[in-house]
């Protein structure tokens, strides 16, 4: 008897474990399906919020890096505004190649401008956490604390170029009043901006979730590492027609049933219907071990062959300094050829860029085993902490960080 009813017992263990009531709901969509998580953060970052003198999506109305990187961060209660600055890799680059970035024209007269935003519960921890100012990153180094974003965390970044000169971009023909129709268009100082490329990110998982959006338009938009879409788009794979960056034009991005009925249902600036998901990114590698590789036409051009978002925001550090410990991830001594798209990290995070090489190859938990010797504190992810915290420890304290992308 007692082995019947632990037989009956592990029957209907089983049975409930296929029941139907489990499959349906999926307890862990931004693993399970990245591509639909990617589409419900892009409804929600780009809800209609409009104001009587501006066209914000919600994400618009969030701080900025000039909002957030000062000496005393307010929450903006009224919006701040397009806050358009010099794309924040592009500079970097450009320290280290001047010669391979097209896009970027010494002087600023850029055709791609770019911001930053994040939302109250990711400003709030920033703040909160003195994660703004150098004095206070070397204050959490000296602790050893661990930096988790709370898991209600948003972040967008944001390419903008000018109406006015979408021709240069893409070869656009038409006039503003159209532009606005196939283009989420805002302005900021009597000029008229469209968006062409953004990033979402989210702490809904602890790596965070990735996502890189671009306008159906953008010239090569799936070059090199092709574009990836399993829930919103009818084609899930665009193979890259051109192994180099190039000016290439692909076919838009047809979009499923199931996407086309969440456009519809959200309350949003029709002219969201004309971007297309490039990619996301759940992990740093497949399970066969290869680098994972995701990164935009726009916001990582000059690079998109040696982009993972998650690798390279994996190496977002500071020293006992508070001084990012790399040059926005990018290894400088290893970009040896110009032209070529330097050397930024892809595939998993490797125990050498926080602790001195050296030492044992893991948790020093085996008897006998030295202590490790740590030379960064990982910024969870968030590129700005380390790249974006003003000087206050220099004399003048720096008021304004020098780096990052739109003030
Ligand atoms: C080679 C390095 C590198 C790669 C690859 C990269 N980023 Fe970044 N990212 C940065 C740096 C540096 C900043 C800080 C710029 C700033 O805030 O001005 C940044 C900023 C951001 C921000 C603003 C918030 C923050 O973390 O500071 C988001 C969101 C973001 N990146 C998402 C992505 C996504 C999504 C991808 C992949 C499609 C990606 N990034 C690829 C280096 C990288």
């Amino acid at each position: 008897m007692r082995g019947l009813s632990i037989f009956a017992a592990a029957t209907s263990a089983m049975l409930a474990f296929a029941a139907p009531a489990h499959a349906q709901s999926d307890p862990n969509p931004s693993v399970n399906h990245p591509d639909k998580q990617s589409w419900d953060l892009f409804m929600t970052v780009n809800a209609d919020a409009a104001g009587p003198n501006d066209n914000n999506a919600v994400f618009e109305t969030w701080a900025s890096d000039g909002d957030t990187f000062q000496p005393a961060p307010v929450w903006p209660t009224t919006p701040s505004g397009l806050q358009v600055g010099r794309r924040a890799l592009g500079l970097v680059l450009e320290r280290i190649h001047p010669k391979i970035m097209p896009q970027v024209v010494p002087g600023g007269a850029d055709l791609v401008s770019e911001e930053t935003r994040r939302n109250r519960a990711d400003f709030d921890y920033i703040v909160n956490n003195n994660l703004y100012k150098v004095s206070g990153l070397k204050s959490a180094y000296k602790a050893g604390n661990r930096i988790v974003f709370p898991v209600d965390s948003l972040e967008v970044k944001a390419n903008w170029v000018e109406v006015d000169r979408l021709g240069e971009f893409n070869g656009f023909k038409g006039t503003p009043a159209e532009a606005a129709k196939i283009y989420h268009v805002n302005s900021t100082g009597g000029k008229s901006y469209a968006l062409v490329a953004f990033h979402i990110i989210s702490k809904l998982v602890p790596n965070w979730t990735w996502a890189t959006f671009e306008h159906k338009d953008n010239p090569g938009r799936c070059d090199v590492i092709g574009c990836t879409d399993d829930f919103g788009a009818v084609t899930p794979y665009v193979a890259p027609l051109s192994a180099k960056e190039s000016s290439t034009h692909y076919p838009d991005c047809a979009k499923t049933p199931a996407l086309l009925s969440m456009l519809a249902k959200a309350h949003i600036d029709p002219a969201f219907g004309n971007y297309c998901l490039k990619g996301s990114q759940s992990d740093f590698t497949d399970p066969s071990g290869l680098a994972v590789r995701v990164g935009n036409s726009v916001t990582e051009n000059g690079f998109v062959a040696q982009a993972s978002c998650m690798s390279c925001h994996a190496r977002a550090a500071f020293d006992e300094g508070g001084h990012a410990t790399t040059l926005a991830g990018f290894d400088p001594t290893s970009i040896a050829t110009p032209g070529s798209p330097g050397n930024a990290p892809v595939g998993p995070i490797a125990s050498s860029w926080f602790w001195v090489p050296g030492g044992p190859p893991s948790y020093p938990s085996v008897v006998g085993e030295a202590d490790l010797v740590r030379f960064a504190l990982p910024a969870d992810f968030v590129w700005s902490v380390p790249f974006c915290a003003i000087d206050d420890t220099a004399s003048p304290p720096e008021t304004k960080s020098r780096h990052c992308s739109g003030k």
